[in-house]
């Protein structure tokens, strides 16, 4: 059986800063060569354990392994890690050339070794024939990828990228976002990522560690953190949801049955209940929370669709889809569609419809 090795562990972190508790017992591993992305709201820790990882900070409980070694105590320059910053952190008084080389130069690398070294890793983020422009004279997109180039240049173990798109603008985000996960799997290099945005998060990894307020929350590929979630804060953090709040009115083999409030009863897979307490009775309050892709509107449903009733409030063209919100038994459904039927107005009666297993259940 092949052994799956983690390029970096870390065991039961904890730190504080005076008296906040930034990080609460963190554990994570990163697997050879993925690209595992920290995502969580601003504040629950991301930077902070990237920091950890890079020695920047020492963590106050717990230990730290980088392919298999106990790093705690070692200094950062040890670590042989590339890290590139949310905020630009090229030398500005040095061409693109010399910003590459001087990491080389730390460690001793030839002349002849550091121009070879240099045109490879300018080919790979796309910046061959800058090599004599200084950051002022770039945009900021270009000045990232010379950023990741500087961080790959010394060939290190790991590379850590804190936000590295976050100054710039949606459709160079989008760009950077496709270089850079190709760019990955082409070196080969061990990865972490951080960043605020799902979709970055969504669309870049291998593996995702949800965190909040210094705890990971779940860790896993994209699609079990979306379709999956273990809890109600990652369900609410990963993508848009409807919540709607009622109380258990039967429990039958593999179903759920919640009436809302104003009398409406909804179906829910008895599989589908999230959070730490999962035993369910009679008469429990909860909240159903459903995404507004997996709501049909309009046209027939399948038998297995809990059809129901409501009132169109708003249309929003997105571009690729519509956005619907509908007034449905007091609260605002948001629906996402492709299409709307030319009849639709506001204030039309429609039917919408989902199925039970994509009805997912908390208690209150
Ligand atoms: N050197 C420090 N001294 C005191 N508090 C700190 C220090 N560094 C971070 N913190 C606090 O630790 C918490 C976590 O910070 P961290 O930078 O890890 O968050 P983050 O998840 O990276 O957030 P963001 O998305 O905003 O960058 C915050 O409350 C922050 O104010
Ligand atoms: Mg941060």
């Amino acid at each position: 059986m092949q052994q799956i090795i983690n390029d970096v562990e870390i065991r039961g972190a904890y730190k504080k800063f005076g008296s906040n508790v930034v990080l609460g017992g963190v554990d994570l591993d990163v697997k050879q060569g993925e690209l595992l992305t920290l995502l969580g709201p601003s504040g629950c820790g991301k930077t902070t354990t990237l920091n950890l990882i890079a020695g920047f900070i020492d963590a106050d409980q717990g230990e730290l392994f980088i392919k298999g070694k106990r790093m705690n105590g070692v200094p950062p320059y040890k670590r042989d890690l590339g890290m590139v910053f949310q905020t630009y952190s090229l030398f500005p008084h040095m061409t693109v050339y010399e910003n590459l080389e001087f990491g080389l130069k730390l460690h001793k690398v030839s002349k002849a070794d550091c121009a070879r070294r240099i045109k490879n890793a300018l080919e790979t983020v796309k910046m061959t024939g800058l090599e004599e422009r200084y950051p002022r004279e770039m945009s900021g997109g270009q000045r990232q990828r010379v950023a990741i180039a500087r961080a790959l240049v010394v060939q290190p173990k790991l590379l850590l990228l804190d936000e590295p798109l976050s100054n710039l603008d949606a459709k160079l985000r989008q760009e950077l976002r496709v270089e850079i996960k190709r760019l990955q799997k082409e070196v080969g290099v061990t990865t972490i990522f951080v960043t605020h945005d799902q979709e970055e998060a969504l669309s870049m990894s291998d593996r995702i560690i949800v965190m909040d307020k210094g705890k990971v929350e779940q860790a896993g590929t994209p699609t079990e953190i979306y379709a999956n979630p273990r809890s109600e804060f990652v369900f609410n953090f990963i993508g848009k949801s409807n919540c709607l709040h009622g109380s258990i009115a039967s429990i039958d083999t593999g179903m759920i049955t919640v009436q809302l409030e104003n009398g409406e009863k909804l179906l829910v897979e008895a599989g589908n209940v999230m959070g730490e307490d999962r035993s369910c009775s009679i008469g429990d309050s909860v909240k159903l929370y459903i995404r507004p892709e997996k709501v049909a509107i309009g046209s027939i449903f399948d038998p297995e669709y809990d059809p129901h009733t409501v009132h169109i409030s708003q249309m929003n063209y997105l571009g690729s889809a519509w956005e619907i919100l509908a007034s449905f038994q007091g609260s605002v459904l948001q629906v996402q569609c492709p299409d709307i039927e030319p009849s639709w107005m506001i204030g039309s009666e429609v039917k919408v419809g989902w199925k039970p297993s994509d009805v997912m259940l908390i208690k209150r």
